[in-house]
């Protein structure tokens, strides 16, 4: 097993690609704290790993709360004795429409979730990494970073910060015995965020979701979307030792849709 004796924070674990690292890192030996706002959807999964054997807790918490992220590694610790791995994975798409009609209020909010939320958590999880000379933090940003997709400028921006902090944490934590990276899927049309996603673009396009999203693969060399389980996989190898010389780095798992 790949991550015997870990301990493993995934926030937004609840459904969906951070569901699928939750039961994929439990599989491999990590206990997991699971982290998300819907006390019912993290209490399902936290269930899933305790029935199959593993260690699991469930953490009600909102990312873009400074109380709340210090919870969720007071907690964790408080279960497990340590954290090893981070997973920055909480959060949502935030308003579908052009700039000028997005307000401050909404732009704030998808920030705070996406970049703050995984700026609060790795502060708070990289002193005890530290300590131990030993850690895996990654982030789950997006095809949204290196693209140009219409109507998600503040979903894009808080993405593409993930990506540069995620180089400037890895340079700061490399001697120390902590890596860093991120993962940018592609579409993972299973998840909720998704297929709420897609059904507003193809209201505000006046197209069945069917076609929008069928326009969309083809764009992808493979021809179709990717799956939570295979954002998983690539999560399970870069928190791995198998990663041990990767560090600041962005995986692409899209299919191919991006080249750098
Ligand atoms: N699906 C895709 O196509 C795709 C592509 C690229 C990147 N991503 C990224 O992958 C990550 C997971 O997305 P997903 O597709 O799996 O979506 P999802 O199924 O909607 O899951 C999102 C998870 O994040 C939690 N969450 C949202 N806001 C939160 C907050 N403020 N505090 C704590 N937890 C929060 C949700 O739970 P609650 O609502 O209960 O809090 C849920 O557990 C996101 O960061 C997303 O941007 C997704």
């Amino acid at each position: 097993m790949l991550l015997t004796d870990k301990v493993a924070v995934i926030t937004g674990g609840g459904r969906g690609i951070g569901r699928a690292i939750a039961l994929k890192f439990a599989g491999e030996g990590a206990a997991v704290a699971i982290a998300a706002r819907t006390q019912s959807e993290i209490d399902r999964v936290a269930q899933e790993i305790r029935a199959a054997g593993a260690r699991a807790v469930a953490i009600q918490a909102d990312v873009a709360i400074e109380k709340d992220c210090e919870r969720i590694v007071r907690e964790a610790a408080s279960q497990f004795g340590k954290v090893d791995i981070l997973v920055n994975n909480a959060g949502e798409y935030g308003p579908v429409k052009p700039i000028e009609e997005i307000t401050p209020e909404e732009w704030d909010r998808v920030i705070a979730v996406h970049l703050r939320g995984a700026y609060l958590l790795t502060r708070l999880a990289l002193p005890g990494m530290y300590a131990r000379g030993a850690g895996a933090i990654l982030n789950i940003s997006s095809l949204s970073a290196k693209s140009a997709f219409g109507w998600g400028s503040p979903y894009a921006s808080a993405k593409a910060g993930m990506l540069g902090m995620t180089r400037v944490v890895a340079a700061e934590a490399a001697r120390k015995g902590v890596r860093v990276n991120a993962i940018c899927p592609g579409p993972v049309t299973e998840t909720k965020m998704s297929k709420d996603l897609g059904q507003t673009l193809a209201e505000r396009l006046g197209v069945s979701s069917e076609e929008q999203l069928k326009g969309f693969l083809n764009t992808i060399l493979q021809g179709r979307g990717q799956t939570a389980n295979e954002i998983a996989a690539a999560a399970l190898f870069l928190c791995s030792d198998a990663a041990s010389a990767i560090t600041g780095q962005a995986l692409n798992v899209d299919g191919g849709a991006a080249f750098y």
